[in-house]
């Protein structure tokens, strides 16, 4: 192939001499760990038959997948997941072997990104536990997250924290309220991402309203908080899986991770895969979860036999990006750094600045600030810095910032892992689709006949997910500003944009055609930093932000 760069490789990653080092000892150190917690290594092949990963139902691993043909013409695909693999040589290879099987492996996955700089491929460290006595569930899932604790013990000593959750609680909700499939996924995905204010908007039964917020720390005065939402629902099954988390807790605090707990009965990510506990690992300095886990009882059942299981994974990659920074920038004993907050500039800004000082913040640093990105605020209690709204996003993703204003129209567009705290109630707009005049108030005529209509906007999601909720076929073109230029110069027939005024669409004879969702400021926070600095993130909420 021509004008090939071989220095760069895309989502794929050199490790040279002392990266190389790191990366080996991270595997080292959780390799010995688990062999000396007596599990076995297990080496899978690279590539096994497509149909081993898309068996489960319940893991939807077919987009993401490489997959190519065999010398026989069968579909093969690369390893996306190690987990599944081990799962079949369970069911399939292990049926002489005595019960239970305790696996590790340490192996790369291989995954087409979801987005632009995610890495194709990636080295995961985990531990499964398969088939323990189905009446011992307890003592097999307190081994499991045990080893998981251990394991981030020997990576970051006692600064790291695993958060507990239980897939079956919002299923079992669910059931008990009668809601039906369609609102019940619209609820979970509320929950999923802390979307308080629609959730709260919302006529559902009071305990789906106090998921989001039953999360805390494993002290007992954050567990009580389980007991009050037990008592709320009256149900038996609820109390159980309570009572079932309480007592990991209880038994993990018997073992010295107090200090590292914490629960989350809004952790509500793929339910139909989890069958009890599911378990995330976090630490500082990294904004997503490094360690996933939970009981997974129906996945052997795919290759024909039925075995209880439970595990976790590591991504040794995140790892080494953490102890790397933490390296480069000599940063592990330094005291945490105050609370950051992302604003954004233009539309939102000055509203903002309004809502700061009428909390009682000095804002003259900021509005004063010159050539100044990170501007210390309330004496240097926490750092602000006026950003682009896309980018927003992007630094509290990220955890570079730990809490965000920014408009629901750029969360809904660009947000993939972020928390949804509040609804700020300012920066009010709409998105809409407009276009000639002739069209005014009136998608049917807009959208009849057979041609594809070309639709201009920069809010590419957006349109597609109109345009599937509307089942109609659309064209887009991606205009970054003044979007409203395209059908005048007959470019687009219509545009999809946000409108405050209307002066805009007025001024340049447009008129709506739709309203498609309405739009406001809302204070976001980064994933990790939310279960990490609960109690401050939670003081700005009821004292700089409050609303
Ligand atoms: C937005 C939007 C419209 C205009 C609508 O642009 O893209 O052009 O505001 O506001 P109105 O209904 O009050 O007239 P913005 O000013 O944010 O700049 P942009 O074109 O760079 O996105």
């Amino acid at each position: 192939m021509k004008n090939i760069d071989y220095g760069r490789t895309d989502g794929r990653r050199d490790y040279i001499f002392e990266d190389a080092m790191i990366r080996r000892d991270i595997c080292e150190k959780l390799v010995r760990l688990m062999s000396e917690s007596g599990y076995k290594e297990t080496v899978t092949p690279t590539a096994e038959y497509f149909d081993v990963f898309s068996a489960d139902p319940t893991r939807s691993m077919g987009d993401n997948v490489y997959k190519f043909t065999d010398e026989h013409n069968r579909l093969m695909a690369l390893r996306c997941d190690c987990t599944v693999p081990i799962a079949r040589i369970a069911a399939t290879k292990l049926t002489d072997t005595p019960l239970p099987y305790r696996l590790f492996y340490c192996q790369n996955v291989f995954s087409a990104p979801k987005t632009g700089n995610a890495l194709t491929e990636s080295t995961q460290c985990g531990a499964e536990l398969i088939g323990t006595d189905p009446e011992n569930t307890i003592e097999a899932d307190i081994e499991i997250l045990e080893l998981a604790a251990k394991s981030m013990q020997a990576l970051f000593g006692m600064d790291f924290r695993i958060e507990l959750g239980h897939g079956k609680l919002f299923t079992t909700l669910a059931e008990i309220y009668n809601i039906d499939p369609e609102t019940s996924e619209t609820i979970r995905r509320l929950i999923e991402t802390k979307n308080f204010a629609s959730i709260e908007s919302m006529k559902i039964p009071k305990p789906f309203k106090m998921l989001p917020k039953m999360f805390g720390n494993a002290d007992n005065e954050d567990l009580s908080a389980l007991d009050e939402f037990a008592e709320e629902t009256g149900s038996e099954k609820i109390r159980e899986i309570i009572d079932y988390i309480k007592n990991l807790i209880i038994k993990l605090k018997e073992k010295g991770y107090g200090n590292c707990l914490s629960f989350d009965l809004g952790l509500v990510g793929r339910l139909d895969y989890y069958t009890g506990i599911i378990f995330g690992g976090f630490v500082r300095g990294l904004g997503h979860a490094v360690l996933l886990g939970g009981r997974y009882d129906n996945l052997t059942a795919n290759f024909g036999r039925d075995l209880p299981a439970t595990g976790f994974g590591i991504t040794v990659d995140d790892i080494f990006d953490l102890l790397k920074n933490r390296e480069d920038n000599k940063q592990p004993e330094q005291p945490l750094r105050p609370i950051r907050i992302a604003l954004t500039k233009g539309r939102l800004e000055k509203k903002t600045i309004e809502l700061l000082e009428k909390n009682g913040v000095d804002c003259s640093p900021l509005i004063n600030k010159g050539r100044k990105l990170v501007i210390p605020l309330n004496d240097g209690k926490f750092e602000v810095m006026l950003v682009k709204s896309r980018d927003v996003i992007t630094y509290v993703e990220h955890g570079v910032c730990d809490l965000g204003i920014v408009g629901s129209d750029t969360i809904t567009e660009y947000g993939s892992s972020l928390y949804e705290l509040a609804d700020l109630g300012f920066g009010k707009c709409r998105m809409a689709l407009a276009g000639n005049a002739k069209y005014k108030n009136d998608p049917e005529n807009f959208f009849g006949g057979y041609s594809k209509k070309v639709l201009a906007t920069k809010f590419v999601h957006a349109v597609e997910r109109y345009a599937a909720e509307k089942k109609v076929d659309v064209e887009i073109v991606t205009i970054e500003g003044s979007v409203e230029l395209a059908p005048i110069l007959g470019l687009a027939d219509g545009i999809v944009d946000i409108v405050e005024t209307g002066d805009t669409l007025r001024e340049n004879g447009l008129e709506i055609i739709e309203e498609i969702f309405p739009i406001s400021a809302r204070i976001v926070a980064n994933v990790a930093a939310t279960k990490l600095r609960k109690k401050e993130i939670d003081e700005m909420l009821s004292g700089v932000l409050k609303v």
